[in-house]
């Protein structure tokens, strides 16, 4: 028999239209916060990627999808949505427009990471970017979509903010930051090592507890940020407190991909294991020239569809619409008629065989029906249908 890859799941009823049903709810949220839709391909040149989210990054390092096309072409599936909205972003010209411009987007992510429990290797994001917004409370502004999102679908998590700097703090600090780390190289793993070469400030975020005990003295990028930088991150703080959104300031939160500067944040749940990110995202000034485009501030997250539906499940009803079924021969037409009637406002499913009432609850239980409608002798000689709502346990009549 053949199947799936690995890290890479069939999406079958129900969770297609929970997943569906996510989308809608996410996409009208990002409506109403000014974002509208837009879509890039799943595959791109290697060096889109190389260029934005980074050589030195484990997702560009190790976990892309990369080939030689038939035109020997060398191309890649997207392991992450933000660079390709850039590109389409550039190569449509709105960089030279100017103004402000806001997409959000959903689809199909791959890394060839290990599998397991919340990590795939086909995966979905929803996203969203905004472009030419240089204020700190464009931050703030996803950063309460992302709330809204979550708060609609009943989902606790912890919000952790950092401020990576921009080029004018960033660089000193790493400067600082490769020298403590060479002086205490010994004392860090062999990751580390590489880091320190390659990307210095990954280092922070190592999950090895003796690299983390040596860091508690490394020199901090929140003690080091330029006046500006230092300004906005403390903005976006009393922005988030008068909005009642709690977060924490986490010094070591650096992202695993490199286009970021200033604002970096993460949502984090502690009811899914390890991997327990479920959103994340923050500023990126510098990529639209790093892709030459037209120097254009930028800020945006993206959330992982999957992770989110473990959480999804736990919380939201998953009853939906009609069931119909006849108590007796005679009423088959009618049920037929009214269940055709009721598919114009709702989802509804009609039985064709005659049951007793036992199992048309049984039968409408199964299928995750909200109520189960059904016409027997009493209901057609005095023109009415009784339904059982399946989710508030309640009984009532419907006249016809
Ligand atoms: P990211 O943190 O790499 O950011 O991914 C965003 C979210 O995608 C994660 O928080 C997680 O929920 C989900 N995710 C990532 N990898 C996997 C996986 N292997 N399996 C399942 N879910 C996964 C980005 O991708 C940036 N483009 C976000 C962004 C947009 N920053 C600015 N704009």
């Amino acid at each position: 028999m053949i199947r799936s890859l690995r890290g890479m799941n069939d999406m079958l009823p129900p969770e297609n239209s929970r997943f569906a049903s996510f989308i809608e709810t996410a996409s009208n949220i990002a409506k109403k916060y000014g974002f509208e839709f837009a879509s890039a391909p799943l595959l791109e040149e290697t060096s889109l990627f190389k260029r934005s989210v980074g050589d030195s990054s484990d997702i560009v390092g190790k976990e892309m999808y990369r080939f030689n096309d038939k035109g020997d072409n060398d191309v890649c599936l997207r392991p992450e949505g933000t660079a390709g909205i850039v590109r389409a972003f550039i190569q449509n010209k709105l960089d030279k427009k100017g103004g402000i411009h806001r997409f959000f987007y959903h689809g199909a992510m791959f890394r060839y990471e290990r599998p397991q429990k919340g990590r795939l290797r086909q995966f979905h994001q929803f996203g969203c970017e905004s472009f030419g917004e240089q204020s700190v409370y464009e931050d703030a502004n996803v950063i309460l979509m992302v709330r809204d999102i979550l708060e609609y679908f009943d989902i606790k998590t912890t919000l952790k903010i950092n401020s990576l700097g921009c080029s004018e703090c960033m660089p000193p600090y790493k400067k600082n930051l490769v020298s403590f780390l060479e002086i205490n190289k010994n004392e860090l793993c062999q990751d580390c090592h590489r880091r320190i070469e390659t990307n210095p400030i990954r280092v922070l975020d190592c999950k090895n507890e003796k690299c983390q005990n040596t860091l508690t003295d490394a020199p901090k990028l929140l003690n080091n940020l330029c006046k500006v930088c230092q300004s906005d991150f403390e903005q976006l703080q009393i922005i988030l407190k008068s909005h009642n959104i709690n977060f924490e300031v986490d010094n070591h939160l650096v992202r695993g991909l490199d286009y970021y500067t200033k604002t970096a944040f993460e949502f984090i749940s502690n009811e899914i294991g390890a991997q327990s990110a479920i959103a994340g995202g923050g500023r990126y000034d510098k990529l639209v020239e790093m892709l030459d485009g037209k120097p254009t501030p930028a800020v945006g997250f993206a959330m992982g569809i999957e992770r989110l539906q473990e959480l999804i499940q736990k919380n939201v009803p998953t009853r939906e619409g009609y069931y119909f079924g006849a108590l007796d021969e005679n009423a088959i037409e009618t049920v037929f008629t009214k269940g055709i009637q009721k598919r114009k406002t709702h989802k509804c499913h009609i039985e064709y065989k005659v049951k007793n009432l036992k199992k048309h609850l049984n039968s409408a239980d199964k299928i995750n029906a909200r109520y189960c409608a059904v016409i027997g002798e009493n209901e057609l000689n005095e023109n009415k249908i009784w339904i059982k709502d399946l989710q508030e346990k309640t009984e009532f009549y419907e006249s016809f």
